[in-house]
């Protein structure tokens, strides 16, 4: 089974297709904080720039320990990579086995680094009849099955559903006893910190939280991830990580992000106030459904005789592009997302809807 390249944020190859320039879309399909990156990054990357003669630092010593202050937990404890998607393709490498279980709907990358490594894919899929809730029965049931990984992404992306961190307790006590390593997505946690379960997965056992500073950071383009999780875990990663794979304006940039507390709060609120307008934009059309989101976008279900793709070619027209949720495993071609982003530009869309036949 193979799985294409698709995801939002592909902005250069929409504009080309459309004979425009990147600048030109107004991109809802790509999850990335409406503020832009914090203040302080831009000059970091510049006063950086005498500094890309040398290598990069491998271990990235300097993001690790601000990592490490930022969460409170020790530096040994925090592995920083390429991205998340960089620890993603590490798992099945990180264990030995051949059969993965994911929670559905996911983010495709979860399956395509375990097919490409040879591995059988299930799922357990999550219904949005029920909310997207999770049987933890049910997940016992299947677990009986015999797997050796487990993916789960809290809060989940496209569902936009926070799992709280008694649940995730549960899973975690679940995955110990029961043996699958226990791969914890929270590339958007930074947006409901509070409800991280990084304490618990560093804590011992075999499992991993990894994070992401593509998203809440607004650096999708530097690429910069990290990995939490026991020491013996974080050996085992940092033995496998191809070298210098995190570049020294990236490093850089994630210093100068995570130095700026208040850069933090005020994207916190402003995206919980833009998500109830949006939230409340969208449900005001009697044709579309938003699903409930703790973080900064939003998937939408089409109750009408219209499809996502259909919506996002008539949305293209006026350059908005939305993210057609179809190929998400459990999904089907009724869903969209779409992020949160300015005030202005989530008028925009809204008013693109309108007269849309929904
Ligand atoms: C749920 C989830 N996990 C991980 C990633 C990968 O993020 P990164 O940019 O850190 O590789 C994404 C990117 O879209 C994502 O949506």
């Amino acid at each position: 089974m193979s799985i294409p390249f698709d995801h939002g944020g592909n902005v250069f190859a929409v504009a080309r297709s459309l004979g425009v320039s990147p600048e030109d879309i107004l991109d809802f399909s790509a999850s990335i904080n409406p503020l832009g990156p914090a203040p302080g990054v831009k000059e970091a990357l510049l006063s950086t720039f005498d500094r890309v003669m040398h290598y990069p630092d491998n271990d990235a010593d300097d993001l690790k320990l601000a990592l490490a202050t930022f969460h409170g937990v020790d530096p040994a404890h925090i592995a920083v990579a390429n991205g998340s998607t960089e620890l993603i393709y590490l798992i099945p490498r990180l264990v030995a086995g051949r059969r993965g279980l994911i929670i559905a709907p996911p983010f495709s990358e979860y399956a395509k680094s375990l097919l490409r490594a040879g591995w059988e894919i299930d799922y357990l899929e999550l219904r949005p009849e029920e909310g997207f809730s999770l049987s933890l029965a049910e997940l016992e049931r299947r677990l009986g099955e015999g797997y050796d990984v487990l993916f789960l992404c809290n809060p989940g992306n496209p569902t936009g559903r926070l799992f709280p961190q008694g649940n995730v307790a549960e899973i975690v006590d679940l995955c110990r006893s029961r043996g699958p390593f226990l791969v914890l997505d929270e590339a958007f946690m930074d947006f409901c910190e509070g409800e991280s379960a990084k304490r618990l997965v560093v804590g011992g056992g075999e499992g991993v939280v990894l994070r992401s500073m593509t998203k809440f950071f607004a650096v999708p383009g530097l690429r910069i991830g990290y990995a939490m999780a026991h020491e013996s875990v974080i050996g085992r990663i940092a033995a496998l990580r191809e070298p210098w794979s995190v570049n020294t304006v990236a490093q850089v940039a994630g210093l100068a992000s995570l130095a700026d507390r208040d850069y933090m709060e005020r994207t916190i609120r402003y995206v919980a106030g833009e998500r109830d307008f949006l939230a409340a934009g969208l449900a005001a059309f009697a044709g579309l459904k938003p699903y409930p989101s703790a973080v900064n976008y939003i998937l939408v279900e089409i109750r009408t005789g219209l499809s996502a793709a259909e919506l996002k070619r008539a949305l293209l027209k006026e350059r908005i592009l939305i993210r057609d949720c179809a190929n998400f495993h459990g999904l089907s071609e009724r869903f969209f997302r779409v992020a949160v982003r300015t005030r202005e530009e989530n008028e925009r869309l809204l008013a693109a809807l309108t007269g849309r036949l929904i």
